[in-house]
């Protein structure tokens, strides 16, 4: 089986050999043509399902499919118009009016929100830390699905997210895995037998700031044929555009990942001796809390690109750091080319209750950090003249 770099570019398995075509194009359609006049019966994709209009086949679409499955070790998988509407179709195909989802309290605040507003149709949304015993202590008969995040945002906690499918497995609790800030590069949840492995696409994947998407990638073929279903009837699928940037992004994924996380243990140790800063949270720091669980699950000795940062004083001094810093752009996504700089209390974790943010340890001087790929020691010029304005 080809390494990971080389299934990033070639597993797509696009290929026109009439043409010689190996690069996947746009296939910018609507519908495709019945080839049987009479019966009206049309063509098939290459997973078997009718190729007849796409909302709910489509062949770039397709490439996009076959490439993120290959890398994150699934049978298939379905690429949706947004991370949200990934969610969205995990949540709608698994419960019913009765039913509780167990929800991480350190979680990407949506994801959160939509659970909890199942509410409204009689599905309970229970909470609990996903990087502490709680979350296994709260999984039991009573729970109908279950979510984690392998790393946290924006306390970037690695979560043991192979202890946790194990015990979903043994209660036959299905596990959607949000594994968009790890990547495929550090880990495949669905060999520990998540039941679905989830990504927002806007991030890494595409990895450049101009997609938004997401993808489902599943273990076992009547989870996709259902998942599929549900796409079709919310009408949820990613464009082909996104799925042809998505793909091409997905080329550099590795390349890119490794800088970004070079970066980011350059950039966490430079706050960490900044006498401006109170605490830096990165799993690659060698006295994170949570550098064990990541060298223990991670495939790579590699932490990601986003860590996040506590500047002495509070709300004051972080939020005219943020506008100080002339590369480094305010915004609030993360993954891409750009390093880009948040204050989670205003976007990730936005409607969170003040208790919940202290219980969480996130403070009103708190900002996150994405890490991008422009030079390192460009970065660093960039915070401290803004730390030198504080
Ligand atoms: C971990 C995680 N999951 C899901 C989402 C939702 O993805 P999207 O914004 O593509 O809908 C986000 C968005 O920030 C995220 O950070």
């Amino acid at each position: 089986m080809p390494r990971f770099s080389t299934d990033s570019v070639h597993g797509h398995g696009y290929y026109d050999e009439e043409n010689g075509v190996f690069k996947v194009p746009i296939y910018q359609i609507a519908v495709y043509e019945h080839p049987d006049r009479r019966t009206g019966k049309p063509r098939a994709s290459d997973r078997g399902l009718e190729l007849k209009y796409s909302r709910e086949e489509n062949l770039t679409v397709r490439a996009l499919e076959r490439l993120v499955a290959r890398l994150e070790r699934g049978v298939d998988s379905l690429a949706f118009s947004s991370g949200m509407a990934a969610i969205s179709a995990a949540y709608l195909s698994r419960v019913k009016s009765g039913d509780k989802i167990l929800i991480p309290k350190e979680c990407y605040g949506t994801t959160q929100q939509l659970a909890q507003d199942l509410s409204k149709f009689g599905v309970e949304c229970v909470i609990a830390r996903s990087d502490a015993d709680e979350f296994l202590e709260r999984l039991d008969g009573d729970i109908s699905l279950a979510l984690v995040e392998t790393i946290t945002n924006p306390m970037i906690r690695v979560v043991d997210v192979r202890e946790i499918a194990k015990r979903c497995a043994e209660l036959g609790i299905p596990l959607i895995a949000d594994n968009t800030f790890a990547t495929p590069i550090l880990y495949n949840p669905l060999e520990d037998d998540a039941w679905i492995a989830l990504h927002s696409l806007t991030k890494y994947l595409s990895g450049h700031n101009d997609v938004i998407g997401g993808i489902i990638v599943a273990g076992a073929k009547n989870d996709v044929d259902e998942l599929w279903d549900w796409r079709r009837k919310l009408g949820t699928i990613i464009s082909p555009f996104d799925a042809f940037l998505t793909i091409r992004g997905i080329s550099t994924l590795k390349p890119r990942f490794e800088t970004q996380s070079r970066n980011a243990l350059e950039i966490a140790e430079f706050l960490q001796d900044h006498p401006k800063i109170r605490q830096v949270h990165y799993p690659g720091l060698s006295d994170s809390p949570y550098k064990s669980t990541a060298d223990k699950l991670f495939k790579e000795r590699l932490y990601g690109g986003v860590l996040s940062f506590e500047v002495k004083g509070g709300r004051g001094e972080a939020l005219k750091l943020m506008s100080e810093v002339k590369i480094i752009r305010p915004s609030p996504s993360l993954g891409a080319t750009e390093t880009l700089i948040t204050y989670p209390i205003w976007s990730a974790v936005k409607n969170m209750p003040r208790e919940l943010l202290r219980e969480l340890g996130i403070t009103e001087g708190l900002l996150r950090l994405s890490l991008g790929l422009e030079d390192v020691e460009d970065l660093k010029e960039d915070l401290d003249q803004a730390l030198s304005k504080i």
